[in-house]
């Protein structure tokens, strides 16, 4: 590895684990190679912490980055069409032959005219003084009688325009004292420390925090917050059903209430703190502004407040504060810790500020630039904020979740967007399924839930647990289900009563339990039972298959004129024959059929297919649109009905 790309690993992992230097996918860096030529920097929307041999970088050409700021053809451009030129450029000019599905940072072209190591963070002890009416002179206080002084960098909008600035305050910086500064303290922003070697750099960074930081006071122990647990679940449903008013879109909502929101939530003055808008563009970018104040008991003044400021922003609010209760932050499970990060850094700068004359917000302007500009929709997309899967945001609990069908349809929703509870009484193999799912959509969010769909008790635990993980449910796929191969004669009862436990008692414990959560939620959902072709045209030794998937079909019908009025839908998906994956067609079973059909047990699958119109295999895969397509808004109207992916072998009527 090329000694200055260790460095910066080595810089980048050193600042990017410790929070209050840097929040969420914020701040980069940059080493140059010691022949000054190119420079290795950090991607944008990857980590500071995450940066290794193989990820989080680029590597660029100096000369050519410093020629985008000389081009006189940008700079006539409107803000969109010259920022995208300008990454075009960057892109143009990395050397490393990556693919471009990692961008180099877009305040590159800074980077490329500061020392040979360049830091750029957002502490919160810097914050304090940046975003703060009066930081400016405090800072010329704390650091004043320096040979080389601090530079002050006057907001300017992030990318191009920043980077120009710099350049022209460090040209006249340099007249002044014969050298450029080694801390630049940017305005409503952060710092950015240059060095000429990583180390210098780190100790800069250090020590600059330090003196913002002053004498540390002691820090009182707050009192702890301690909600009940059913105030804290009805905050997240009513957080939920707001936002989905507000915005059409459906989140998970997390609660915290640890040591630094409960500090915060102690002052008097709490409130007024969160009042000005959002203070620095990742705060604009992340978390849409600071969080939006929900008086306790308020629950229902929450709407009126995402419209207020969606009104003022264009975006909602992603986090709330809520007296003695805590922070609730909305999103996806990929996105609520980074969004927590940046909101809990801004309250901390916003007390930090209150000593330097109050924060300062960014105004309208500067705001509506974040917010059109494309790199913005870059980094969150990176970062997993952004999606655009038709059921992005949804919370589904799919049973069955470990083999076959189950697996099956629960990575078809997460391809979709949806946020999975995979539940299934062998959690081991539902773990395998959240591992098969990682893979395939690494931005999915599954969890393995252990439940016997038989058990009254588990049922209403592992409900409960996805609403206290996620603060909702919209979607239940039943699709754990048994098959016992039999003759009537030879049908044990034992095999019966079992077959109807779990495909009927398993189906109606889920349904019910999901339902009076989307009942208080309000805001409609979906429930498909996956029943059988064999639920509409009975087959041969099937006694309680049979019946059961047949009953799973009319109790999905009598579900849906109860619960249609609070916009529940409730569908039956019938397929027919998927022998992928599944241990319903073990080895025994295949027999079993042989047997059925006088037939040698290979020639079994190609013996269903050919009954088939489309003489066509069905795969998991088939089953799993039949239900994405039957949760989404497109199946707005469906409810009650059966969808048959089959190939063609039994006709609904
Ligand atoms: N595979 C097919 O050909 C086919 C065709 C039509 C319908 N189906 C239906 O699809 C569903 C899944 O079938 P499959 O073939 O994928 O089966 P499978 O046996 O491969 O998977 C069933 C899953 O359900 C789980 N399970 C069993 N009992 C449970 C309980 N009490 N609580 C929670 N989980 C339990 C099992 O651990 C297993 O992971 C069934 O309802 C079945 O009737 C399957
Ligand atoms: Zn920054």
């Amino acid at each position: 590895m090329d000694a200055a790309l260790r460095q910066l690993i080595r810089v980048s992992r050193a600042v990017g684990k410790d929070t209050s230097l840097v929040q969420g996918g914020g701040g980069n860096t940059s080493v140059k190679t010691r022949d000054g030529r190119r420079m290795y920097i950090k991607a944008s929307g990857t980590a500071l912490k995450d940066m290794a041999e193989g990820r989080g970088w680029r590597r660029l050409g100096v000369k050519s980055v410093l020629a985008i700021l000389d081009e006189e053809s940008l700079r006539g451009l409107d803000e969109g069409p010259r920022e995208s030129r300008v990454m075009d450029r960057l892109l143009t000019s990395c050397d490393d032959g990556l693919a471009d599905d990692a961008r180099p940072s877009v305040e590159s072209h800074l980077h490329a005219f500061l020392g040979r190591c360049v830091v750029h963070l957002h502490p919160v002890a810097v914050g304090s003084y940046v975003c703060a009416k009066n930081g400016r002179a405090a800072l010329a206080r704390l650091f004043g009688g320096r040979e080389r002084p601090p530079l002050w960098v006057p907001y300017a909008d992030p990318g191009y325009r920043l980077a120009v600035r710099i350049r022209r305050l460090i040209r006249e910086y340099a007249e002044r004292h014969g050298t450029g500064p080694s801390v630049l303290f940017l305005e409503k922003h952060g710092v950015i420390v240059s060095a000429d070697t990583p180390e210098r750099a780190l100790a800069e960074v250090r020590r600059t925090v330090a003196i913002c930081e002053g004498k540390s006071r002691p820090v009182r122990p707050a009192r702890a917050l301690s909600a009940r647990r059913e105030e804290v679940a009805g905050l997240k449903l009513g957080i939920r059903r707001a936002y989905f008013e507000a915005t059409g879109k459906r989140v998970a909502v997390k609660h915290f209430a640890g040591e630094e929101v409960a500090r915060f939530l102690g002052r008097r003055n709490a409130r007024r703190l969160v009042s000005p808008a959002a203070l620095t563009p990742d705060e604009f970018a992340y978390a849409g502004g600071p969080p939006l104040w929900v008086e306790r008991g308020a629950a229902d003044s929450i709407l009126a407040g995402l419209r207020r400021r969606m009104k003022r922003d264009g975006r909602p609010a992603m986090s709330f504060l809520v007296p003695r209760v805590g922070l609730f932050v909305a999103g996806s499970e990929n996105s609520i810790e980074l969004v927590k990060e940046v909101v809990t850094a801004s309250l901390a700068v916003r007390v930090g500020a209150s000593a330097h004359g109050g924060a300062m917000a960014l105004n309208r302007r500067q705001r509506d630039f974040i917010a059109n500009w494309e790199m913005e929709g870059f980094r969150k997309q990176v970062a997993g904020l952004g999606g655009d899967g038709e059921l992005m945001g949804q919370i589904a609990v799919v049973t069955g979740a470990g083999s076959g069908l189950g697996r099956s349809i629960a990575a078809g929703l997460a391809r979709a967007g949806a946020t999975l509870a995979l539940a299934d009484i062998d959690v081991s193999s539902a773990e395998q399924t959240a591992a098969v799912i990682g893979k395939e959509t690494p931005a999915a969010c599954a969890a393995a839930v252990a439940c016997d769909v038989t058990s009254e008790e588990q049922v209403e635990r592992a409900v409960q647990g996805v609403v206290d993980r996620w603060g909702g449910v919209d979607i239940l796929v039943n699709a754990a289900g048994i098959a016992p191969p039999y003759s009537l004669v030879n049908l044990p009862l034992r095999q019966w009563q079992k077959a109807l436990d779990i495909n009927l008692t398993g189906y109606f414990l889920m349904a019910r339990s999901a339902a009076r959560v989307m009942i208080e939620q309000g805001m409609g959902g979906s429930i498909v039972n996956i029943s059988s072709k064999s639920g509409l045209e009975a087959s041969r030794e099937n006694t309680a298959y049979n019946a059961t998937k047949a009953g799973e079909i009319h109790m999905a019908r009598g579900w849906a004129l109860e619960l249609g009025e609070h916009g529940i839908r409730a569908n039956s998906v019938a397929p027919g024959n998927v022998f992928e994956g599944s241990q319903v067609w073990n080895p025994d079973y295949i027999k079993a059929c042989a047997r059925k059909y006088g037939i040698k047990p290979e020639e079994v699958i190609p013996h269903y297919v050919n009954m088939t119109a489309l003489k066509r295999r069905i795969g998991g895969r088939d089953v799993a649109d039949a239900v994405v397509f039957l949760c989404s808004e497109r199946a707005r109207t469906i409810t009650g009905q059966t969808l048959v992916p089959d190939s063609g072998q039994v006709m609904v009527r």
